[in-house]
């Protein structure tokens, strides 16, 4: 397939990664570790690591949490997280709550949420962080999987927990200033004003549990992801060279810690690094988003392309009415980030937005564009120093240069999983070709090193014997002056396999209308290929989109193929 690739120059003279060529070819993960106390001490843990040794070193003053939302406005320093990240630890083991135990988090974005959870890593136990928007069939999935012994949460939700379902579950505990006594329940504000401020951090091994992350897979019930404490040096080194964070530094990663993002990105990379993290609960608008960049000046922004895509949407006049100068640096992840978007993005923010590529099963940044690196618009980027990443046929044969096939990393890397729980089966499938770890996405390497990703290994097309990748057929389809959003799949085709369908939704002011489906389909067949043209187009008031802002191929295809549509708890609305 042909592809125009022009190149967004890199501008910054002053990254923290000077010269990706270099870094790479010199590259020891011991020089990373070296910045950790437990490097001389021998004492691990990631919460003391990106708390407690900030205050010890000085820091206590700064400025760690800036929280907003509709009714509260608080900045919480690195003093203060200390003690109420120990206080919680104390609430915990008070309650019996040990190292190894499970302890979930479900509750929106608030201050709260943060102490409980870097005081729950203090003690050893493994967090399970859920979004807010969960029901109760997928929380109970969760607790039950996991048998966790404790959650924290509100009185909203409250009614989503089948506690009466879930023995191992032993305490509930409420955030909320109307603490109403049940068994079981325990008021977290008036224990934590009892507790002490004195907590005896638990050390822990760095191949210890840290974390438990659920993800949906295709098939059956969310699998959990397990991370360990080893996973700082991955997300303390990621967080300077790719979030390019540096001391005086706000940051706002917009992902809620339900999601893998809101917490590698969201709560251990900042902090790890000591910038100033801000969150800003509330739902999504193009305004109040402007404004949180503007209130809070912040300089380094991690988003996602679907709401890039909805900023672009709500107008370059919007832009406009904010004060946006001080961003330096912007980065996307989750799925793939259209080339419009990027171009977009460098005429309004001035800025190049910076994509990158992980998965919740790696934990961590793996490919990413770098500032000091140029960016070719709607590529991934190349693997961070101290990895390989390859694209491997499907017995695990590395292919060369331009080749399609399996998107693969060499283990193992520091913030690797370390295993799915309840589940080591499904854990070795992911190593099933010669020890590389399988992403189950595809993607290629152009002769430069730079990574494309094309779509997840069963959503790519073949249509008379040629591979089309959906995500370049959905990245053209955007451009189209009527596209808002389209989803791309392989429609069995009794001539050609699979014939390519698009389901799309239209910009306010577009009317459906065969004319139309034409003009598109003639503008993809230009702008691209005649073969990755959609031979068929739906049209659909809105498409099936994952919180993280995927949409759902496979819910198409469920559509199309008049199939369930499968386990749909983390779908967006
Ligand atoms: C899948 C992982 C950890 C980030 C949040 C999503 C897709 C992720 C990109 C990107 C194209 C991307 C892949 C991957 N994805 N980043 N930069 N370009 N696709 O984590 O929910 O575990 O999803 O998201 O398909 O396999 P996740």
């Amino acid at each position: 397939m042909d592809k125009q690739v022009d190149i967004i120059k890199a501008t910054a003279t002053d990254a923290n990664l000077k010269s990706y060529e270099e870094a790479r070819s010199s590259f020891d993960w011991t020089e990373v570790e070296k910045e950790f106390s437990w490097y001389t001490t021998g004492k691990v843990n990631m919460a003391y690591e990106a708390i407690d040794r900030h205050v010890e070193a000085g820091l206590g003053d700064k400025v760690a949490l800036y929280y907003s939302d509709a009714t509260r406005d608080e900045a919480v320093t690195y003093g203060q997280m200390k003690t109420n990240s120990d206080k919680f630890g104390n609430v915990l083991r008070k309650l019996g709550v040990a190292k190894g135990d499970r302890v979930f988090i479900f509750m929106p974005r608030s201050p709260e949420l943060y102490y409980s959870l870097l005081g729950s890593v203090k003690i050893g136990a493994i967090v399970g962080p859920l979004f807010e928007a969960f029901m109760e069939q997928a929380v109970r999935d969760r607790l039950e999987d996991s048998q966790a012994v404790a959650i924290v949460t509100t009185p909203a939700l409250l009614p989503r927990i089948p506690v009466a379902d879930l023995p191992h579950l032993k305490h509930v505990i409420l955030v909320t200033d109307e603490f109403e006594a049940a068994p079981g329940r325990v008021d977290y504000k008036n224990e934590m004003a009892q507790a002490s401020e004195q907590l005896d951090i638990e050390w822990v091994d760095r191949e210890d549990g840290l974390i438990l992350h659920y993800t949906s897979g295709s098939t059956g019930k969310p699998k959990g992801v397990v991370h360990v404490h080893n996973a700082m040096i991955q997300h303390y080194y990621t967080g300077k060279i790719v979030l390019d964070l540096k001391k005086d530094d706000v940051y706002w990663c917009t992902a809620d810690p339900g999601w893998v993002t809101g917490t590698s990105y969201g709560i251990f990379a900042p902090f790890l690094n000591a910038a100033s993290n801000v969150i800003r609960g509330g739902r999504f608008s193009p305004q109040d988003w402007y404004n949180t960049i503007q209130r809070h000046k912040v300089t380094v922004w991690y988003s996602a392309p679907t709401a890039f895509r909805m900023l672009m949407g709500a107008g370059d006049d919007t832009v406009n009415q904010f004060d946006l100068s001080s961003l330096r640096h912007v980065l996307s992840v989750g799925e793939p980030l259209n080339p419009e978007v990027v171009r977009w993005g460098l005429k309004v923010y001035n800025q190049r937005i910076h994509d990158t590529w992980w998965m919740t099963e790696t934990g961590g940044q793996l490919i990413c564009n770098y500032p000091s690196m140029d960016i070719r618009p709607g590529s991934m980027g190349k693997p961070i120093p101290g990895t390989d990443a390859a694209i491997v046929d499907d017995n695990g044969n590395v292919l060369p240069p331009n080749r399609m096939g399996n998107l693969a990393i060499k283990t193992p890397w520091p913030s690797m999983m370390r295993k799915i729980w309840n589940n080591p089966s499904k854990y070795e499938e992911y190593f099933r070709l010669k020890g590389w770890y399988v992403s189950g996405d595809s993607a290629y390497m152009d002769e430069d090193g730079y990574f494309w990703f094309q779509g997840r290994v069963d959503d790519v097309i073949n249509t008379s014997g040629e591979r089309v990748g959906p995500f370049e057929v959905e990245s053209k389809l955007v451009e189209h002056p009527a596209v808002a959003e389209a989803g791309v799949i392989g429609k069995p085709d009794p001539l050609r396999g699979e014939i390519i369908k698009a389901f799309i939704s239209l910009r306010a002011g577009f009317e459906p209308s065969e004319e139309l489906k034409a003009d598109i389909a003639k503008f993809v067949k230009i702008g691209l290929s005649a073969h990755a043209s959609p031979r068929e187009i739906e049209f659909k008031d809105k498409l099936p989109k994952t919180r993280s802002g995927k949409i759902m191929r496979r819910v198409l295809k469920a559509w199309e193929l008049g199939l369930p549509t499968g386990d749909l708890s983390t779908i967006e609305d």
